[in-house]
């Protein structure tokens, strides 16, 4: 038999001119894997068998074949690293493995999505045995709103979903149902066109004419930067057509990595740097793109007081001045600021000469346009390549009117206003700091 005739033959449901692969050898009406799904029940333990082959028990779970442990030793620092979110679904979880280890990972509220009748069934018995009451089991295609939830996991499942087991052709509402079912983080894995399991078994072929864009990663990408914040690449456990990415709904969900930020429709590499507010330390993050000599700030505090627009104003306000952050990118939703690269804090190793001459001649100049900043601090003032430079104007008033002319909040019911504007001398601040 050809392989065209085989997968004709595999093709269960055939309805709108959509062909809704199942697999014929299995009785289930949607039951895409070939592995047939068995459990062996002992006292306290169960041995699941099928796509995924595992032990199971209350307190312990065992990978029993390579394939898995591969996987499972790939994502068990990932899942770690989230389980301080509460919930966590698991779309396409075949038989649950990673919804049963993420339960005993600390994850409280999980659930369980798939199409498959016989698997689910199994994990049903799993969950009755061990009295698992906090995981929910659904059977059914991925294609609804099934609640939301903190972590969302799609593993090895895109390549099934965009015109195989539901037919969507494109990546945009794939990414956009999973983005309104996620919280925090999707947890998804890119299989590539490339990859052996699709050149052989051509998952892609079933619904060719229903196809409308590309099935490329660079699609792919576009679409997750479009429904999430930013994303990430954490690399892969097999081959290099399997990549795991991770998508946040929002920046603070990120943890200390690389993050991909579109730009004026630029994807661009930002890395985390570090948190700017000293008052706070997790009042903002900071991130930096050396391909463009870029910072990228994420304001999450404060924001009542008028810090974001505040800044923004001074930024545009001060736009002629070589030692300001010239303005690129602002994202008044997501609450991020993108400017020039300034340097490093100052420090011993950065230091002019001449930097008292020129902070004198930076607070002048600041003097004349009436930026009056309440929190000056030695932080604030940056080197690069010998040149001092100034950030941070989001406590900055015009000559004390906080609303900066234009209606800003009222920063100075901020409860800790008078602290920040005690005058601090920043040439001693600095002098300490450097040891002079
Ligand atoms: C390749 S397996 C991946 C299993 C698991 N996510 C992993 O990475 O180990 C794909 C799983 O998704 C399920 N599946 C495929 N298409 C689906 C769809 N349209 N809706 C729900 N589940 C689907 C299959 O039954 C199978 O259990």
């Amino acid at each position: 038999m050809s392989i065209l005739e085989k997968i004709k033959n595999k093709l269960a449901t055939v309805n709108g001119g959509q062909a809704i692969y199942s697999d014929k050898k299995r009785v289930g009406k949607y039951s895409s894997q070939s592995e047939e799904v068995n459990m062996v029940e002992k006292p306290n333990e169960v041995e699941v068998q099928g796509y995924q082959r595992f032990l199971v028990s209350r307190d312990k779970i065992v990978p029993l074949d390579e394939q898995l442990k591969l996987k499972s030793d790939f994502m068990l620092p990932i899942l770690k690293q989230y389980s301080h979110l509460s919930s966590l679904m698991d779309i396409g979880a075949s038989n649950g493995y990673f919804v049963f280890l993420s339960n005993l990972l600390g994850f409280k509220k999980l659930c369980l999505l798939d199409h498959d009748h016989d698997y689910t069934e199994i994990s049903k018995k799993i969950k009755e045995k061990f009295n698992l009451t906090n995981i929910d089991i659904l059977t059914d295609k991925f294609g609804k709103n099934f609640g939301k939830y903190d972590t969302v996991l799609f593993l090895a499942l895109i390549h099934w979903v965009y015109s195989c087991t539901s037919v969507y052709g494109k990546f945009d509402p794939i990414i956009k149902l999973l983005s309104e079912m996620t919280n925090n983080v999707l947890i998804i894995e890119w299989v590539d066109a490339e990859d052996a399991a699709v050149k052989d078994f051509k998952h892609l072929n079933f619904n060719k004419r229903k196809i409308k864009e590309e099935y490329s990663e660079k699609n792919f990408l576009k679409s997750l930067s479009k429904y999430f914040n930013s994303y990430t690449c954490v690399g892969h456990y097999q081959s290099g057509t399997r990549k795991v990415y991770i998508a946040f709904k929002d920046f603070l969900d990120n943890v200390n990595s690389t993050i991909t930020y579109e730009v004026n429709g630029r994807p661009l590499q930002f890395q985390y740097v570090q948190p700017c507010n000293l008052l706070d330390e997790g009042a903002s993050k900071i991130y930096f793109c050396p391909e463009q000599n870029l910072i990228m700030k994420k304001c999450k505090c404060y924001l009542e007081y008028g810090v974001f627009d505040r800044e923004i104003f001074w930024l545009k306000e001060l736009e002629s001045l070589d030692f300001v952050p010239r303005l690129e990118h602002v994202d008044s939703e997501e609450k991020i600021i993108i400017t020039s690269y300034m340097g490093k804090r100052i420090n011993r190793a950065n230091v002019p000469e001449d930097w008292r001459k020129q902070l004198e001649n930076i607070i002048t100049i600041l003097k004349n346009h009436k930026v009056k900043n309440a929190d000056l601090k030695e932080t604030e003032i940056l080197v690069n390549n010998g040149k001092l430079g100034i950030v941070d104007f989001g406590w900055a008033s015009l000559d004390g009117d906080y609303s900066c002319g234009i209606g800003l909040p009222d920063a100075s019911a901020f409860p800790h206003i008078k602290e920040l504007k005690k005058e601090n001398d920043i040439f001693t601040l600095i002098g300490n700091k450097l040891g002079e």
